[in-house]
C-alpha cells in the first residue's frame, strides 16, 4: 500500500483555485445566459445603473407597484420646468433596475411637460427589447415617473394656493 503524504498548505491551495475556477466557470455560464435573454443595453445598464438612491430633497416623488410585488421609486429635482435630477429606487429584478436607470438618464434634462408624454413602450425601445415576461419592468418605471410628476404639480398647486 502506498500512503501520500500532504502538506495541507498545497492542498488548501489547490482547492482555492478549483473553486475560483468553479466559480468563473458559473459566472460565465450566467452571463451566456443573460445574454440570450437580454438585449446588450440591458446588461450594461443593469451590471452599471446609473443615478441609484432616494433623493432627500426631491421636487416630486412617485412610487410604482408591479404585479409581482416590486416596486419602484422615483425622484425628481425640477428648476423652471425642466427635470433637473432623476433618481430611482428599486427591490425589484435586474430589468427593473435596467429601467430605472435608463429612465432617469433618459428623462434629464427634459421639460415636465415632455417627461409626461414618456412611455413603456419609449423605454423598452431604448433599451432595445425587453422579455415579455419582463415588460412590466418598464411601466413599472413609467409609473413612478408619473407618480413623481404629479407630486411635483401639486406641490407647486400648494406653494401657489399659499402665496395667493
Ligand atoms: S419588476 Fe417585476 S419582474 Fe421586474
Amino acid at each position: 500500500m502506498v500512503v501520500v503524504m500532504t502538506d495541507g498548505v498545497s492542498d488548501r491551495r489547490d482547492l482555492t483555485k478549483e473553486l475560483d475556477l468553479l466559480a468563473e466557470n458559473v459566472i460565465r455560464m450566467l452571463e451566456e445566459n443573460d445574454a440570450k435573454i437580454y438585449s446588450r443595453e440591458v446588461i450594461e445598464e443593469f451590471r452599471n445603473p446609473s443615478n441609484i438612491g432616494r433623493m432627500q430633497d426631491a421636487d416630486g416623488e412617485g412610487v410604482g407597484d408591479g404585479i409581482c410585488g416590486d416596486s419602484m421609486e422615483i425622484y425628481l429635482k425640477i428648476k423652471d420646468g425642466v427635470i433637473e435630477r432623476c433618481t430611482f429606487f428599486t427591490d425589484g429584478c435586474g430589468a427593473t433596475i435596467a429601467c430605472g436607470s435608463r429612465l432617469t438618464r433618459f428623462v434629464k434634462g427634459m421639460s415636465v411637460e415632455g417627461a409626461k408624454a414618456v412611455k413603456p413602450a419609449s423605454l423598452i425601445h431604448l433599451l432595445n427589447g425587453l422579455p415579455e415576461e419582463h415588460v412590466h419592468c418598464a411601466s413599472l418605471a413609467v409609473v413612478a415617473l408619473k407618480g413623481a410628476i404629479r407630486n411635483y404639480e401639486s406641490r407647486q398647486r400648494a406653494k401657489e394656493g399659499a402665496r395667493a
